[in-house]
């Protein structure tokens, strides 16, 4: 009886101590919080994983006693809630940092929770998501802190390439605490809650001048637009987590893996006549180039990674019947599709995040050529178009081009070229595969004659259509085996299908190293 009553009493304890760390900073901060339009910790977790999948760890882990004269309240979970649970019924690793404690600042017992999560991701191969909603690090706790920072930084760029990492910012994200998000390989923010910067409005006011908003500085619609660190924006939580776990729907759990195949629900052999029709004749009227990805993929399903950067290249996520792939393309519909600096960063990087894991690469090219201009040439070109160039050289999964419309000059080489080892290459009888676009070439080539000609006009018409006809064609191309295959656009899906079967076992290497070195 004695014995019984005991363990009543544990277990009331207990009780009472989970309770106690389920309300986080108390009832007036969660209230707080939601003033501010944001969900708690725990809340998030919840519209992140399957329902009653989480598992929740270090409840009663609380911040350690200061050495530098700081008082500090304790409470237990300290400033972050981390566990794991399930998204679409595989194993993911969370943390959610808690605003409501200590405005969700970094101290070491923090760092310590989230390290912990992220070893455990590793050692299990899953994907970790974390929540960002943070003051940064921890004032009270001075330079331990700062190397808390250190710690998740180190275990982000271990797994980088092993486990996919996501990060949702969804508050306060500033100074060296950016660099663990930036580390991460997608980022998602909602608008009007998350803000990211290496320094605010007032440091940049005392150190430049400048006057900037918060939002304007390191809102959503910012670093989606114009700096590329944000690939996915969002205008509530709900929207932005049902979008998280449909991301991780399209990747495997770790770099040794396959990605998910689900039944497709669409033809395999199905043809679409609309794709024989949807590119204009004149080569110089831009299309969307989202009409002819939707022709293609299962269902019309396709997640555009990077929307609003860089627009004048689409990269994102579809399936093959039923199986992964990543997408890269051009939009002649923005920029004609012209290769330009940002174009180049966005495309080397999904390149690259696909290949890490294991995921067909399938690119649409219709590509003038890179960028001219003073502004494109200082500030790196050169540079960052060589990452490209890179990316699609070092890439060893199956990766499939079509050449749609325009490929010319150098950009043919980088958009998954033959030379670049891609497997299958296929051209529309559209393509136009040329060292650049007729009117340029003529300009050079015949640059006297034109100049001496009575009617300049009539014989630059001339000897862009003979030119057209001899070169921007894809059978010299054809003719050299550097396209496998000219295809009628209709039947694009079901060879590329047949493709990706085909190339179900490849397997091709890297000459033995310690690392490569990208042209940063
Ligand atoms: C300890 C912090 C804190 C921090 C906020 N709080 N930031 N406590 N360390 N870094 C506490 C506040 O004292 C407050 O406690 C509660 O969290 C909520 O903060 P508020 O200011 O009331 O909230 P809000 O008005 O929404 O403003 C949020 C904020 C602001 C913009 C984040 O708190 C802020 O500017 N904090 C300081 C940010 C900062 O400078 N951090 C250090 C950056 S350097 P009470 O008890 O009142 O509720 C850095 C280096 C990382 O992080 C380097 C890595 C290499």
């Amino acid at each position: 009886m004695a014995v019984e009553k005991k363990i009543v009493e544990h277990l009331a304890e207990l009780q009472e101590r989970r309770a106690e760390a389920l309300k986080g900073g108390g009832e007036k901060r969660v209230q707080q919080q939601h003033a501010k339009g944001k969900l708690t910790a725990r809340e998030r977790i919840e519209l992140l994983l399957d329902p009653d999948t989480f598992e929740e760890l270090d409840t009663f882990v609380a911040a350690w006693s200061m050495d530098i004269g700081f008082e500090q309240q304790r409470y237990p979970g300290d400033a972050v809630v981390t566990g794991h649970g399930r998204v679409h019924g595989r194993l993911v690793y969370v943390f959610a940092q808690d605003f409501t404690v200590y405005g969700g600042s970094l101290s070491e017992a923090v760092a310590e929770k989230v390290c912990k999560v992220m070893d455990l991701a590793m050692k299990n191969g899953a994907p970790i998501v974390g929540l960002n909603d943070s003051g940064g690090a921890r004032i009270q706790e001075g330079v331990v802190s700062l190397a808390g920072y250190g710690d998740i930084f180190l275990r982000n760029t271990l797994a980088s390439g092993v486990i996919p990492q996501v990060s949702v910012i969804l508050g306060p994200c500033a100074g060296g605490a950016v660099y663990s998000p930036a580390l991460t390989d997608f980022v998602f923010m909602v608008q009007g809650i998350g803000q990211m910067y290496v320094t605010g409005p007032d440091v940049i006011k005392a150190a430049t001048g400048e006057t900037v908003t918060h939002e304007y500085l390191g809102g959503a619609d910012s670093h989606a637009i114009h700096s590329g660190v944000v690939h996915f924006t969002h205008s509530s939580e709900k929207e932005c987590f049902k979008e998280v776990r449909r991301l991780l729907s399209f990747l495997p759990q770790n770099n040794m893996e396959d990605p998910p195949a689900t039944p497709s629900y669409d033809d395999a052999s199905r043809t679409d006549p609309e794709l024989s029709t949807l590119i204009p004749e004149d080569p110089v009227k831009p299309y969307d180039i989202r009409d002819v990805i939707l022709r293609i993929v299962d269902r019309t399903d396709f997640l555009e990674v990077h929307r609003l950067f860089a627009q004048n290249i689409v990269v994102g996520f579809a399936r093959m019947d039923g199986h992964p792939v990543g997408i890269v393309a051009q939009q002649p519909s923005f920029l004609a599709g012209v290769l330009d600096i940002d174009a180049s960063d966005k495309g080397a990087r999904f390149v690259r995040f696909c290949d890490a894991f294991n995921i067909p690469i399938i690119t649409l090219v219709d590509v003038p050529g890179f960028l001219p201009g003073i502004d494109q040439e200082h500030r790196g070109i050169i540079r960052h178009g060589a990452k490209l160039l890179y990316a699609y050289a070092e890439a060893t999964v199956p990766k499939i081009t079509i050449l749609i419309r325009k490929a010319y000059g150098g950009a043919y080489v980088v958009m998954g070229s033959k030379h670049l080892r891609a497997d299958v290459n296929f051209a529309w009888p559209t393509a136009e595969i040329a060292v650049m676009g007729p009117e340029g070439a003529i300009e050079i080539i015949y640059r006297d004659e034109i100049a001496d000609a009575e009617d300049p006009q009539a014989l630059r018409a001339q000897l862009t259509q003979e030119y057209r006809t001899r070169f921007a064609n894809p059978y010299v191309a054809a003719g050299r085996g550097y396209v496998d295959d000219v295809i009628d656009p209709t039947t694009t899906r079901p060879r590329v299908i047949r493709a990706l079967e085909m190339l179900k076992n490849k397997r091709d290497t890297l000459p033995p190293k310690k690392h490569g070195n990208l042209p940063l």
